[in-house]
């Protein structure tokens, strides 16, 4: 799902990759884009990074499994323990859904109870797809269309969604699930940054009732802080999961959490021959090294504060209603056009919503303009990831180009012609997420 083509501009941006290197990306054509997608974000430190892939590559001639135990597990469960403040415990695994079906399975066994309430997409595991079962809570909650196909029914009921920012919709699930809750599992935050008293009144209502609080932290990783989001809002959990930008790329997952839950999952059969790959290891080990040395969470956030402040005032010199917003470590991107309809008017302030059955004139004005990119060999959506390897000349690259895309939208929208010129295929919004 996560590449697709329609993800970039279907039918002008390449399918097939080669090879890549920093923030740049080569298809099978040979063709180079400079990349703000970074492999679903997990690459953060850039593609290919040399210190990562040194040393996986030393790694690869001495094994990367064995019959033992390796003290490189021991290294980076300290390591992870010195960095993330809930962290006094660690389980692995290999990849962000993995580890949250870990953290979730830890969380019904400590308490002995079977329902979870989450917010936020959290992996492709029967706990979580368990929402769709009856009635299809997806729906609204992530998008529309999930079948549950191959999940127990038995599980009906046992995964709740609930809306971020609103403590009283979680009260009110809490309420109404009474005892039966194990576990409140939510991405903290995304491209916009969640108030720390909203996510303390959660802890504090999770305290409270006896249930465990988990972050997923597989999206926001390390881009806030090496920390994680917990650091950054100072909102600590009971429990966190962490993968993509964990180990830069190579497979890599980790839940990590207070001792008290995470004891007595040594009681729990919670096993697997791949959870001790060396690779996934160095490699993690590496990039949280790397992250904190190159001082990341900064970097990313002096790139996105300068690319938002750039890509704002081109907007306003073109002259075209956009907006990039949110946090610069993870910026999104909203045209609002002037409303022609009724129609449009009821989507028109959403780059990814449908109106009438069909695109609203946001998403067309978005889609022109991720083509116009893709024409000048930028890969960049509405919500653009950005990496430590994006530097100055990728900036005044983006920025120029932005500038002729931008032109040709607003000449388009001007003439009546987005149509005409729209030459990408547009589906129905795919991944619409709650925390943005
Ligand atoms: C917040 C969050 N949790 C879990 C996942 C699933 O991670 P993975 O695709 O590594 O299984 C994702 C992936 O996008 C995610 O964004």
């Amino acid at each position: 799902m996560s590449r697709r083509p329609l993800i970039f501009a279907a039918g002008v941006a390449p399918i097939y990759a080669d090879r890549a290197k920093g923030s740049h990306i080569w298809d099978v054509d040979g063709g180079e884009y400079l990349d703000f997608g970074m492999s679903v974000s997990a690459c953060i430190l850039g593609y290919a990074d040399d210190v990562v892939n040194d040393a996986v590559r030393a790694q690869l001639d001495r094994g990367v499994m064995y019959s033992l135990n390796h003290p490189a597990e021991l290294e980076l469960a300290e390591l992870l323990c010195q960095t993330i403040p809930c962290a006094e415990m660690v389980r692995y695994a290999k990849g962000g859904g993995e580890a949250c079906a870990i953290a979730v399975r830890i969380a019904r066994g400590v308490t002995g109870r079977d329902k979870v309430l989450f917010c936020g997409y959290h992996g492709w595991h029967d706990w979580y797809l368990a929402a769709n079962l009856d009635p299809a809570s997806l729906d609204s909650h992530l998008f529309p269309g999930i079948d549950p196909i191959g999940v127990p029914r038995g599980l009906a009921g046992t995964a709740i969604p609930f809306p971020h920012g609103d403590l009283l919709a979680l009260e009110r699930a809490i309420d109404l699930h009474a005892s039966d809750v194990a576990c409140v599992i939510m991405e903290p935050m995304r491209s916009t940054e969640s108030p720390p008293e909203y996510l303390r009144a959660v802890r504090a209502l999770t305290e409270k009732r006896g249930i465990i609080l988990i972050f997923d932290e597989v999206t926001t990783g390390f881009r806030h802080a090496p920390g994680g989001v917990e650091e950054f809002l100072g909102v600590v959990p009971d429990m966190a999961t962490f993968a993509k930008s964990l180990s830069n790329g190579f497979a890599m997952g980790a839940v990590v959490g207070r001792r008290a839950v995470m004891e007595p999952a040594a009681r729990m059969f919670i096993s697997s021959t791949n959870w001790s790959d060396l690779v996934g290891i160095v490699a993690a080990i590496t990039t949280l090294k790397e992250i904190r040395r190159r001082n990341v969470p900064a970097l990313l956030r002096d790139f996105g504060e300068r690319l938002m402040a750039g890509w704002n005032q081109v907007a306003g010199e073109v002259g075209i209603a956009a907006r990039m917003y949110g946090t610069p470590q993870w910026p999104l991107i909203e045209f609002t056009p002037p409303v022609e309809s009724s129609q449009e008017a009821a989507g028109a302030g959403r780059s990814d919503s449908v109106v009438g059955g069909g695109p609203s004139l946001a998403r067309k004005l978005a889609a022109l303009f991720a083509q116009e990119m893709a024409h000048r060999g930028i890969l960049f959506n509405t919500h653009p990831v950005h990496s430590a390897a994006h530097n100055d000349s990728d900036l005044d690259r983006t920025l120029t180009a932005t500038h002729d895309a931008l032109t040709i939208v607003r000449d388009a929208l001007h003439a009546g012609r987005i149509d005409d010129v729209l030459k990408v295929t547009l589906d129905p919004p795919v991944f619409r997420r709650l925390v943005q």
